[in-house]
């Protein structure tokens, strides 16, 4: 039988309100937990706490995003500033999975202030199909902690309620275009839960996080304009990567000793497996000499050209 949106959305909303009691949500400005927190609001109304955590870790300009897709869906989020917690908790941390779950259970804290504050009962996940069959699987997972927030909060003491469980991400889409979500979360590519953290390899500082996070909106930006004037057509995911590698460069007259970007462009449908994206060499080009020219600290800029397997699609 066909999905139906309109369908699966009111029975959604009837069985929310069956749930007496105060919820918390967390959003992402991702199209599951957006889809999720229209249902919980349309629900729960007032009873719902929708929380965004700005962790220092995000993409040039997230934050305010994701104020503006809410305040235009008409949901109160309440935004954590995040950064300084999760900076202090990153610091010395080099290996990956150890920041995967120093970031995991960062976010825990934060939700269990919000949660006992609002003294929440339930807890909403925009978790979906794949997300738990992947998991009962276990090819992820066995390679990368994946930090959603779903998942984490089982010693939290709340009861869980995920409405799009059973949702696969295309009939997530339907449903969001039958509640009237813009575009832009809807189709957002996608962002790891651990945010820049696994797009600086090494230690984490604000300082190379800023580095990163300019580096990605200029890789953004450049394949977009490339889009636009009929260059080329966007990869599934695309990104830069910071690198701890240094190396020697040149700057005026002057030996400069800098660091690395690396150019990440995918093609992938699942991202089960992924295929490198053949950025047009002009583009490439024009990325690598914004990146160097805007970000004085960077000397190099490469470009990778491996497919998922071997290697994975994010860094770290
Ligand atoms: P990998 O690097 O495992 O990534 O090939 C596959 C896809 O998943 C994204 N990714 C994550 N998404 N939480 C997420 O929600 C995570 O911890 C996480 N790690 C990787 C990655 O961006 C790619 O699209």
């Amino acid at each position: 039988m066909a999905f139906e949106p309109k369908e699966f959305i009111e029975n959604a909303i009837s069985e929310l309100k069956k749930l007496d009691g105060t919820a918390i949500m967390a959003v992402s400005g991702g199209v599951d937990s957006t889809v999720c927190a229209v249902l919980a609001s349309q629900a729960f109304g007032s009873r719902l706490k929708a929380v965004f955590v700005d962790t220092g870790l995000l993409r040039k300009g997230e934050a305010d995003q994701v104020r503006k897709i809410f305040k235009e869906l008409g949901i109160k989020v309440i935004v954590v500033d995040g950064a300084k917690e999760f900076f202090n908790g990153l610091k010395g941390i080099v290996h990956p999975e150890e920041k995967r779950k120093k970031i995991g259970g960062l976010f825990v804290k934060v939700f269990e202030r919000e949660a006992k504050e609002l003294n929440a009962k339930f807890l909403i996940q925009g978790t979906i199909a794949p997300d738990w069959i992947e998991s009962g699987s276990g090819i992820r997972d066995t390679i990368k902690t994946h930090h959603n927030v779903g998942g984490l909060p089982k010693q939290m003491g709340l009861t869980v309620v995920e409405p799009l469980r059973e949702l696969y991400k295309d009939e997530v889409r339907e449903v969001a275009k039958e509640l009237d979500i813009p575009k832009d979360p809807a189709w957002r590519q996608p962002f790891p839960g651990p945010g820049l953290a696994v797009r600086i390899i090494g230690q984490i500082t604000p300082e190379k996080t800023s580095l990163c996070r300019e580096a990605n909106a200029i890789v953004s930006d450049e394949l977009f304009k490339a889009f636009e004037l009929g260059e080329m057509d966007l990869p599934w995911q695309y990104f830069a990567v910071l690198l701890e590698t240094k190396t020697t460069g040149v700057q005026g007259d002057m030996r400069a000793y800098g660091f690395t970007i690396a150019i990440r462009a995918v093609e992938a449908s699942d991202a089960m497996t992924a295929q490198y994206f053949k950025i047009p060499h002009t583009v490439l080009h024009r990325i690598s000499l914004r990146i160097t020219n805007e970000l004085k600290q960077i000397n190099r800029v490469v470009y990778d050209i491996t497919n998922k397997p071997p290697s994975t699609i994010e860094w770290e």
